[in-house]
């Protein structure tokens, strides 16, 4: 059984105090969505905050970063590693989101190197795909995430390893208010289920998650947690608010 993940993605908002009241905002809904994983992602230097605020407050919830580079140490001016995370209590991390990937130039290579150092120091990856909007015109939306898949799980040996999590982000639906339709997302998460049968088996399909990611709001987090193969949500802007946050924890419960 494949655990229903609720993810919010703070990017690049909130200080230690907004942090601080945001964790404990959605603290109750946590509380009552007990059979979901609900994950935050603060800021680096809101981590060990919002941390303790996890570990005191409803056991399914997680803490997670934003990004990470794979060197453990050294003269990387600038960059986190999995290990630093770690010790910030984080239990997951993302992985190529499509603001590293079209803000930053991040190269599907270098999710690769990523997803293998979360994997090293015992995160959780959760590996980033989407297409852009012309892409998706151009009929390549299935060539683009197959792509990005086979980099960012290039070094990926499940059952040696922890598992990872995928988030389906389609780049025209983040931030936008154009969220993709349940059936757009559907189509798509059965194409990243399909890869992963072939390239890894069944069984290792079936338990992988696999989230939606891009302008989910409260108003349209139920119907996409009903689709058969969107195992959860990756909210941006969204989780932002705790109170809409929290809605979207408890979506049709
Ligand atoms: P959005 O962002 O919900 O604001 O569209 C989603 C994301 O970037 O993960």
């Amino acid at each position: 059984m494949r655990p229903t993940i609720i993810a919010g993605n703070w990017k690049l908002h909130c200080t230690l105090v907004e942090a601080e009241a945001l964790a404990r905002g959605v603290l109750p809904a946590a509380a009552r969505a007990a059979g979901r994983q609900v994950l935050l992602c603060p800021p680096f230097t809101a981590l060990d905050r919002v941390a303790r605020i996890v570990v005191e407050g409803a056991p399914n919830l997680r803490l997670g970063g934003q990004n990470l580079y794979w060197e453990e140490r050294g003269a990387f001016t600038g960059e986190i590693s999995a290990g630093l995370l770690v010790d910030c209590g984080c239990s997951h991390v993302l992985v190529g989101h499509s603001e590293r990937r079209h803000v930053f130039g991040e190269l599907d290579e270098e999710s690769g190197h990523k997803v293998a150092a979360a994997l090293g120091s015992g995160l959780t990856p959760m590996l980033c795909v989407g297409e852009k909007i012309a892409q998706r015109r151009a009929g390549e939306t299935q060539e683009v995430v197959e792509r990005q898949l086979a980099a960012g799980l290039g070094n990926w040996r499940p059952g040696a390893d922890r598992g990872v999590v995928i988030a389906y982000e389609p780049v025209w639906a983040i931030g936008t208010g154009e969220t993709a339709t349940v059936a757009q997302a559907q189509e798509t998460h059965t194409v990243i289920r399909s890869w992963l049968a072939g390239r890894f088996g069944g069984a290792i399909a079936d338990e992988t998650p696999i989230l939606y990611g891009g302008s989910v709001k409260d108003t349209n987090a139920a119907e996409l947690l009903i689709a058969a193969d969107i195992d959860g949500v990756l909210v941006g802007g969204a989780s932002l608010d705790a109170a809409v946050f929290s809605r979207i924890i408890t979506a049709g419960l």
